[in-house]
């Protein structure tokens, strides 16, 4: 072979090593509607970025027959390229392989990418389409999957893992994925679950389809395991980028802001209309997310599930932000046990990469009841309270309307180290609403007025007493708990004061190993 013939013989291979398990597999996988692996990496990241590892790499298993059957890069792509310029790590799972199914050597390339970002401190995205353990490689398949979870813990916190669902993803698969940031699942083309339709019959008896069982419908509607369904794969890997314009590369930096062409002193007067003048009745929290946004863009997270609580981001003068908001115009935006996991799992994920974090609140309090109770409202309400207080990044509150109760205190109270907390001027900010309130003091004057109108018209008076005294942000102003009151128009341009000026907060936490926050 001479210099010619071996850059021949490279060539080759590589067109070989692209084809993955072959021009058929790849037309099943278009008919289903799917991009193969590769095409998936080409269209994430940016044109003519992506730097192949491993492409030579096959298994190494003799079982039934294996040996026989060998393709160069045993089943998933991986490597690293760049998303708007910044660097990442990408796996895609090449289902035309084996069903994309895992074995040692998929494994470990896997593992070395994943290395590799730790060090370099840049984002692993994964691409998920795959049949699970490879069933030939036994154990070994079951290790693999097992370094691949232990490298997803020690990244956690450390750069962001992104995974999206493009196929199926079953058994102890899906673990990986959840053990990561942000999970995407394109909608009908995707399923994950623990076991399968048949194993559940088998075990249980129930009769369920592939899609009842773990579409991406369930999983962002029902469950909550999944952030985003994508109507298509393109909107998936569109969205992957857009989640990284809010993230810093890794733990140790800060997100990156970008130029601003939404005036900074923008007021805005719909805001000093937005909120009804009857305390009960509901409004959309998403209108005033849009109208104080730069360019009213929101990137809402977890959009279908726990719908009473709001949580995604958008960026204040440029600078990338958490927000957490109540949601009035569901179940009256109460905290529940999965508005609490929601949110919570949120303020850490923003705290873990330095996203500072607003907080509109109108919050009744917690929503009561056996259902909640028997399902641990109190640990999972604590998940909450707790990553507000272990939180060290920026924290701006405002206080809309509502804040009562324990669920004030949860809500990036002054106490749970908000930074700034500020109230518009028809904040109720008490440990009761007024109704509630005269209820409970009132109950023995109550049981003695007999005629029903001298009742209503004592309860009438007593409310608007309580209403007066307490159902107010000045109480709460007067004690410090609240730095200033704010008319609404003037919302946009104080949040991006705020965060300048508490871009470069420090703040720690006490030495300690890790904490042992409620699970
Ligand atoms: C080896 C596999 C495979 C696997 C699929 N294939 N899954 N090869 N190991 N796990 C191969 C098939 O033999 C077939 O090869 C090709 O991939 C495509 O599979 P099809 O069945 O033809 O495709 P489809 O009809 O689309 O069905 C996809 C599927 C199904 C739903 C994923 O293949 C399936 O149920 N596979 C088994 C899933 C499973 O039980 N995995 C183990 C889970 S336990 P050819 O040569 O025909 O193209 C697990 C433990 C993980 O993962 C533990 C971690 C802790």
């Amino acid at each position: 072979m001479d210099r010619h013939d071996k850059i021949r013989q490279l060539v080759e291979l590589r067109e070989q090593a692209r084809l993955g398990g072959g021009e058929k597999r790849i037309a099943a996988q278009h008919s289903k509607g799917k991009y193969t692996a590769r095409e998936r990496i080409e269209k994430l990241l940016d044109e003519g970025s992506f730097e192949e590892y491993d492409m030579f790499v096959t298994h190494r298993s003799t079982n039934f027959g294996l040996e026989k059957e060998t393709y160069l890069g045993d089943g998933v792509i991986t490597g690293r390229g760049t998303i708007d310029g910044r660097v990442v790590y990408v796996f895609s799972q090449d289902f035309t392989v084996f069903g994309g199914s895992l074995s040692e050597t998929f494994a470990l390339k896997i593992c070395k990418i994943m290395d590799q970002a730790l060090k370099v401190g840049a984002p692993v995205i994964g691409i998920n389409d795959s049949g699970g353990a490879r069933i030939q490689e036994g154990v070994n398949s079951l290790a693999g999957y097992a370094e691949i979870f232990y490298r997803n813990i020690m990244a956690s916190g450390v750069v962001p893992q992104i995974s999206a669902i493009f196929g199926p993803c079953a058994g102890g698969a899906v673990y990986s994925p959840a053990l990561t940031d942000i999970i995407i699942m394109s909608d009908k083309t995707s399923h994950m679950f623990v076991t399968g339709p048949k194993v559940t019959k088998t075990v249980t008896g129930e009769d369920i389809s592939t899609e009842d069982l773990g579409g991406a419908d369930i999983h962002t509607g029902k469950s909550g395991v999944a952030h985003f369904k994508a109507e298509s794969e393109d909107e998936g890997l569109l969205l992957i980028r857009k989640i990284l314009e809010y993230l810093p590369q890794n733990n140790l930096e800060d997100p990156i802001a970008t130029e601003c062409t939404d005036p900074v002193d923008r007021m805005d007067d719909q805001l000093n209309e937005i909120i009804p003048d009857d305390p009960n009745q509901p409004y959309d929290v998403k209108d005033i997310i849009h109208i104080i946004a730069d360019n009213s863009e929101f990137l809402e997270i977890q959009r279908h599930w726990a719908k009473n609580i709001v949580i995604g981001f958008a960026k204040f003068g440029g600078m990338p932000c958490g927000i957490v908001a109540n949601q009035p115009n569901f179940l009256a935006g109460v905290l529940d046990i999965n508005s609490a996991r929601k949110a919570g799992r949120f303020v850490r994920f923003c705290d873990a990469f330095n996203v500072p974090i607003l907080t509109l609140v109108d919050v009744p309090g917690f929503l009561p009841g056996s259902f909640q109770e028997y399902g641990g409202i109190i640990t999972h309400g604590a998940k909450l309270l707790f990553a507000y207080g272990e939180a060290t990044v920026p924290k701006i509150t405002i206080t809309l309307r509502k804040s009562y109760g324990g669920a004030h205190d949860v809500m990036g109270s002054k106490q749970l180290r908000a930074d700034i907390n500020y109230a518009w001027p028809g904040a109720e900010i008490a440990v009761m609403g007024a109704h509630g309130a005269i209820e409970v003091l009132e109950s023995k004057a109550l049981s003695e007025l007999k005629d029903p109108e001298e009742r209503a018209a004592f309860f009438n008076a007593k409310e608007e007493e309580y209403r007066e005294k307490f159902a107010n942000p000045f109480k709460a102003a007067s004690f410090g708990y609240i730095d200033d009151i704010i008319e609404p128009r003037n919302t946009r341009p104080r949040i991006i004061r705020a965060l300048r000026a508490l871009a470069s907060k420090k703040d720690v936490l006490p030495p300690k190993k890790h904490a042992n926050i409620p699970l």
